[in-house]
């Protein structure tokens, strides 16, 4: 009969070199966690289930994590990894036939597709441990693969680690196989006799091997995703290969990116085939952008859907919202959230925008904002028009109807609404509603009163 498989993440620690006031597994990268990142990938071999362990800021762990046949453990004191399985004995007891999978919550970039050959060459060599190594020019900080006096494999901490062994390059990359039987026979031999005084999970390869179980490893050459996130500079560099990774399968897609370096494109969002990314643009969130669009440079968007052929020219920024079919946005717009840009509309530079639906065809062009706003097809916002939509205590409404016109440099003073094909005179603060068809004027008439300039220069 095949085995099941379990699988345990190690995040209870805290993380003490990201000198973080929160947890290290639940600083982001590119729109998920780092622990997330570690879950989606584990649950892509189909556990019966994912034991998490727990510790510093559980709470938040727990609230943040999502996925299926989760199931959190708590350990309370951080005393190493070893420690941490087996603060989870009773749940693994559980499912004592199957093989566990235990990897540290703290390697965002390992892959599925790294991990099933380790559970395949654990399954045919009928392992009871295999752990996954790799060759690293670098192995700083990792725990180096070695023989024992006695000629058997084990791992020797970096703190513990003389010169010489340090300069050993196949590491330990954090991810093991148990037969979880023999694991919770032996877990208890562990003991804490090294340089930082913890349980080390490593020790139980050692440990195996002399009680007679048979004991592997499996070497991985996907080295790129071999980045133990300690420090935030791993963190940096672990955003960047998941950026790259992102953009790599945008372009196989059919999206262009012009600039892959300056790209920021966050793990979920979504771009329909021959959309154009000019440099510097940061997508984020679960951003969906439809086909054939132009993301011009230091685009900013959050979150946001966009339809198709859609322009979004340079430096704007858009939060929460909704850019239909064939509408223009930019330069310099920003669109807070809520605002629905409607089929064909076109709104430009320096208009802000809030909680507004402005509607198909519509123009704003210049200088505006438009807060709390219904404003329909074909509507002309002049240049500088200011919805006042708070009178210090409450918003009220603006409803714009059909082809209406609106001068510039007009007030709108909330709750108002303006008929459709009206026009409004620029330069007004309208305060009444204003019916279909009519034309609206406030503001105080001009008066000319000639040679006037003349008369003063000569005083
Ligand atoms: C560990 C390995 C090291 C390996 C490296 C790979 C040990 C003793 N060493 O070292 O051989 O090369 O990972 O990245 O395992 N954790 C708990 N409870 C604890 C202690 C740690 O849940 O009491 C969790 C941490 O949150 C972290 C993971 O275990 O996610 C690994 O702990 P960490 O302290 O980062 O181990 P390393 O020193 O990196
Ligand atoms: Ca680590």
């Amino acid at each position: 009969m095949k085995k099941g498989l379990s699988a345990l993440i190690l995040a209870a620690g805290k993380g003490t070199r990201f000198k973080s006031d929160k947890i290290k597994v639940l600083h982001p990268l590119m729109g998920k966690s780092m622990l997330q990142w570690v879950v989606d990938s584990v649950e892509r071999l189909r556990p019966d289930v994912i034991h998490i362990v727990v510790g510093y800021q559980e709470d938040l762990v727990q609230k943040s994590i999502t996925g299926r046949k989760i199931n959190f453990i708590l350990q309370k004191e951080q005393l190493g990894t070893a420690h941490a399985v087996l603060s989870a004995r009773s749940a693994l007891r559980r499912k004592a036939q199957n093989d566990l999978l235990i990897m540290n919550g703290d390697l965002p970039l390992i892959r599925a597709e790294t991990l099933r050959p380790l559970l395949t060459h654990h399954r045919e060599k009928g392992n009871s441990l295999t752990f996954l190594t790799t060759d690293l020019v670098n192995p700083t900080g990792f725990g180096r693969v070695m023989l024992s006096d006695a000629k058997t494999i084990k791992i020797i901490e970096e703190k513990d680690a003389t010169p010489a062994q340090r300069k050993l390059t196949e590491i330990n990359v954090g991810i093991y196989l148990f037969a979880i039987k023999d694991l919770l026979e032996d877990l208890a031999q562990v003991s804490n006799t090294n340089k930082k005084g913890e349980y080390y999970l490593t020790d139980m390869i050692e440990i195996f091997a002399r009680n007679g179980r048979k004991v592997g490893k499996h070497k991985t050459k996907n080295t790129e995703e071999i980045v133990g996130v300690n420090d935030r500079y791993e963190l940096a560099r672990a955003m960047d290969a998941l950026r790259l990774r992102k953009i790599k399968s945008l372009t196989e897609r059919g999206v262009t990116v012009c600039d892959p370096g300056s790209t920021w494109i966050d793990c979920n969002v979504k771009i329909g085939r021959d959309t154009v990314i000019y440099p510097s643009v940061i997508l984020e969130g679960e951003s969906v952008i439809g086909s054939h669009c132009t993301l011009y440079p230091y685009v900013h968007l959050t979150d946001t859907r966009v339809g198709k052929r859609v322009k979004l020219l340079s430096s704007s920024m858009i939060e929460q919202s909704v850019i239909q079919d064939d509408a223009q946005v930019g330069p310099f717009t920003h669109l807070r959230p809520h605002s629905v840009i409607r089929k064909g509309a076109k709104v430009g530079n320096f208009v802000e925008m809030k909680n507004t639906v402005f509607g198909r065809y519509s123009k704003a062009g210049h200088l505006s904002y438009l807060g709390d706003a219904e404003i329909q097809d074909r509507v002309n916002i002049g240049a500088g028009t200011i919805t006042c939509n708070y009178d210090g205590i409450k918003k009220s409404i603006t409803r714009i109807e059909s082809g209406a016109f609106i001068g510039s440099g007009t007030e709108l003073v909330a709750p108002v609404k303006i008929g459709k094909k009206a026009y409004v005179g620029a330069g007004s603060t309208i305060t009444k509603d204003v019916s279909s068809e009519a034309l609206a004027v406030s503001r105080s008439r001009q008066e000319e009163r000639p040679g006037w300039a003349r008369r003063k220069r000569k005083k």
